[in-house]
C-alpha cells in the first residue's frame, strides 16, 4: 500500500506565528527516508497553510511525486497548471470549513469539473477526484475520464473516533452523537462497507483507488485490508504524532501499518 504524507499541518504550525519555522520543505527528505511514497499538499484558496511559494519549492525539490490538492477554481487551476505537480486531486472547498468535509459533487458540477480536467490533461498532470464512497460518484468519475479517485474516509473515521473516545472528531458526526455503542458499531460497519463497495466498484471500472481523511494509527488497518485500494493520503495524525516522536518515526510507524 502506497503512503502519501500530507504535510499541510507543518505549514499550519508555521502560520501560528507567521514566520518561516517550521519550513514544510524540511519534511521532504525525512518523509522520503522514512518510507513515504508521495508528498501531498493542499493549496487552499484562502492560503491558510500552504502558500504558492511553498507549493513551488516543494514541487521543485521533492524527491517523491507531489500530489497537489486543489479546488475547481480557475485562479487556482492556473497556478496548478504552471506548477505541474505529478498529480492534482480536485477537492471541494468551503472557506468556513475546518477541513475538507465531504467529497466533490461530481454530478452537480460535472461540466466545470470536465473543463478543469481538460486543462490539467493539456498540462500532462495526472488527475484524481476526491469523492464520497458511492457508486454514483464513481460512475460520474469514470465518465469524466480521470485516472484516480480518492475515497473520502471521513465518515468512517469520525464514527470510529466516537465509538472509541465518546467524542465526535468533528461536527461531521454530530448527527450520531446520541447513538449507543451498538448503534455506532452498526454505523461504522455501514461506513466501512460503503468504502469496500466503492473501492471494488471503482477498480472494476478500471480506476485507480486512493483513500484518505481522518485516518490514524488506530483506524487505518481495516482500510489497508481493502486490497482494491492502492494508496492512502494521511496528514493530521502523522504530523500530530511527530510532535512527540519526531517525523521520521511518525512516518515509518504509519508505513509499517500500511504493509499488507
Ligand atoms: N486526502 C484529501 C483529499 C484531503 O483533503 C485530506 C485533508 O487535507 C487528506 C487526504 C488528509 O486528511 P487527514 O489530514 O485527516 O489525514
Amino acid at each position: 500500500m502506497t503512503l502519501g504524507v500530507n504535510i499541510d499541518h507543518i505549514a499550519v504550525l508555521r502560520e501560528a506565528r507567521k514566520i518561516n519555522d517550521p519550513d514544510p520543505l524540511m519534511a521532504l527528505a525525512i518523509c522520503a527516508q522514512s518510507g513515504a511514497d508521495q508528498i501531498t499538499i493542499h493549496l487552499r484558496e484562502d492560503r491558510r497553510h500552504i502558500h504558492d511559494e511553498d507549493a513551488r519549492r516543494i514541487i521543485s525539490a521533492s524527491p517523491l511525486p507531489v500530489n497537489l490538492e486543489c479546488a475547481i477554481e480557475p485562479s487556482i487551476i492556473n497556478i496548478v497548471c504552471s506548477l505541474k505537480p505529478h498529480r492534482a486531486t480536485l477537492v471541494p472547498e468551503k472557506r468556513e470549513e475546518v477541513t475538507t468535509e465531504g467529497g466533490l459533487d461530481v454530478i452537480g458540477n460535472y461540466n466545470s469539473i470536465l473543463n478543469t480536467i481538460n486543462l490539467l490533461k493539456e498540462n500532462e498532470i495526472e488527475i484524481s477526484l476526491f469523492i464520497d464512497p458511492t457508486r454514483e460518484a464513481i460512475e460520474a468519475s469514470e465518465r469524466l475520464g480521470v485516472q484516480w479517485v480518492e475515497l473520502h474516509t471521513g465518515s468512517y473515521a469520525n464514527l470510529y473516533a466516537m465509538r472509541h473516545s465518546a467524542l465526535p472528531h468533528t461536527h461531521h458526526a454530530i448527527s450520531a452523537l446520541n447513538l449507543s455503542r451498538r448503534e455506532l458499531d452498526d454505523k461504522i460497519e455501514q461506513a466501512y462497507g460503503a468504502i469496500v463497495d466503492a473501492a471494488n466498484y471503482a477498480r472494476s471500472l478500471g480506476l485507480k483507488v486512493a483513500a484518505g481523511h481522518g485516518l490514524n494509527y488506530q483506524n487505518v488497518t481495516p482500510i489497508v485490508n481493502i486490497d482494491t485500494i492502492e494508496e492512502l493520503n494521511i496528514g493530521q495524525s502523522i504530523i500530530a504524532r511527530s510532535v512527540f516522536t519526531g517525523l521520521s518515526s511518525a512516518v515509518s510507524d504509519m508505513k509499517a501499518l500500511c504493509q499488507r
